[in-house]
């Protein structure tokens, strides 16, 4: 098997439609392959809108909740009341609005000290997928910052040369503040790894992640490459104005 990367230019009028679409039928297919869907989402302001739509009348009622299990892909070191906390984000514009059940929520405690936080969520996720070894999620969602980051996995990092720990902490100078990471291990793990990117301001770091020179020491996000699994980069046409091969497959 092999990793393939997938393109996606979407109008940015439909873009979270697609993305609902795709959303409710990855969670089917992975609850008919194994009754389960296991999905990180992403922090940030991109996913937000995706949430929103997720969360509304059309939408809510077509993820099969009961059997689904919410991660987090990283997360500020934060108290989840915070305005800057990925968890505050996705529950306001999704989680309390939908029937996902209480034990199913497995929340980055933000507050807790971040060694300590990243422990517990490795052993939960352990505890989750049942495994000793590196949990393989049906889904994850991640954003693209415009220093070319991904989760928090920044330009320069130690994470981004971490292979044993699926989840560490790391100091983030630019933003002077300590985050919570999913690891390459468990990114590349997944069956599906979606990127979003919209907006104009993506359109450079967009071009220069997917068709620039390969340097992902410094643009983390190029270490993106599912081991087993299907890349797919789902960009507004605005994000993908620099790209030349726009191609969609
Ligand atoms: C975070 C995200 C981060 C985000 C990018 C893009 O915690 O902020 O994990 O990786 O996805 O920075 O952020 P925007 O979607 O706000 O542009």
């Amino acid at each position: 098997m092999q990793s393939e990367s997938h393109r996606r230019v979407l109008d940015s009028a439909d873009f979270c439609r697609m993305l609902a679409e795709e959303f409710v039928h990855r969670a089917a297919e992975a609850i008919e392959a194994h009754g389960r869907f296991r999905v990180a989402l992403a922090g940030g302001s991109t996913p937000k809108p995706l949430y929103g739509l997720l969360a509304a009348k059309e939408f809510n009622a077509r993820v099969a909740w009961a059997h689904t299990e919410v991660f987090f892909s990283d997360e500020r070191c934060v108290p989840p009341d915070d305005a800057r906390s990925n968890f505050r984000m996705a529950a306001d514009a999704l989680l309390k609005h939908v029937p996902l059940p209480a034990n199913q929520l497995h929340r980055m405690r933000g507050e807790d000290d971040p060694a300590l936080a990243a422990l517990s969520y490795r052993q939960e996720l352990a505890a989750a997928f049942r495994t000793v070894s590196v949990p393989r999620f049906d889904l994850i969602l991640l954003g693209l910052g415009e220093n070319g980051h991904t989760a928090s996995l920044f330009p320069g990092t130690a994470a981004l040369r971490e292979f044993l720990r699926s989840v560490v902490p790391q100091y983030i100078e630019a933003q002077q503040e300590w985050r919570l990471t999913f690891t390459r291990p468990i990114l590349n793990a997944a069956h599906q790894v979606w990127v979003l990117a919209c907006g104009t301001a993506k359109a450079e770091i967009a071009q220069r992640v997917l068709e620039g020179r390969f340097e992902p020491e410094v643009l983390p996000a190029q270490y993106l490459a599912p081991v087993a699994g299907k890349l797919i980069w789902w960009l507004d046409a605005a994000a993908a104005a620099r790209l030349a091969a726009v191609a969609t497959e």
